[in-house]
């Protein structure tokens, strides 16, 4: 190996040693999941590598969220709201929607959840990055189908979400009433 790679080597290890801080996140997640027109791409990661901030079941398949919602962070961004009550600038929250499968088990009737069928992301943005219809509130917001996961469907954040949110305004438009992991 050359000095120079050598150097190189050694270098991105220890970049990739040094434990992300909440303050990382807003170099991170803009660099990761939205591009420079403000366009979001679902995060590929989340259900191995971040953190479970709870789960919803909603269990009427004429209801219109019917499913099992998984929701997820970085492990970051989580620590950063715990200390400070507030989503730090890049936080990215993930609800995963899996249909309901349900049967007898050894523990009772049983509902578990199946395949992925939808995800839901907010991304945090104290710095109004961007102007286009998916930005808002403080957040960006994307919406993506298990049938073509690299292309957000939402028409924009005012039209298909802001309205169901409203209920959660006062706590920064997030229900952190189902995470346990916030608390
Ligand atoms: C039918 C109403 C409804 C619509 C439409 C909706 N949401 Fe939600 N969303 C909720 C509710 C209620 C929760 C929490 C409870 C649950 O999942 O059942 C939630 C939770 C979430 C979560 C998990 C974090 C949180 O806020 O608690 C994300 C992320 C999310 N929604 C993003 C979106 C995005 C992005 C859109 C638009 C593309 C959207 N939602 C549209 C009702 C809705």
């Amino acid at each position: 190996m050359t000095t120079t790679k050598a150097i190189a080597v050694s270098a991105a290890l220890a970049l990739s040693a040094t434990p992300v801080l909440a303050d990382d996140l807003a170099t991170t997640t803009f660099r990761d999941y939205v591009d420079a027109e403000g366009n979001i791409s679902l995060p590929s990661n989340a259900r191995n590598s971040w953190v479970h901030l709870g789960s919803w079941v909603v269990n009427d398949a004429d209801a219109p969220g019917a499913g099992f919602h998984d929701v997820y962070t970085q492990p970051e961004a989580a620590r950063a709201y715990r200390e400070t009550g507030e989503f730090a600038d890049g936080t990215v929250l993930i609800k995963e929607i899996r249909s309901i499968e349900s049967g007898t088990k050894t523990t009772g009737p049983a509902l578990w959840a199946g395949e992925p069928q939808i995800w839901f992301v907010m991304v945090k943005d104290n710095q109004n990055r961007f102007d286009g219809p998916h930005w808002g509130k403080g957040w960006g917001w994307g919406l993506y189908k298990a049938d073509n996961p690299a292309v957000n469907v939402s028409e924009s954040f005012e039209a298909t979400c802001m309205g169901c949110h409203v209920p959660a305004q006062d706590t920064g438009w997030v229900f952190v009433e189902g995470y346990p992991t916030l608390k």
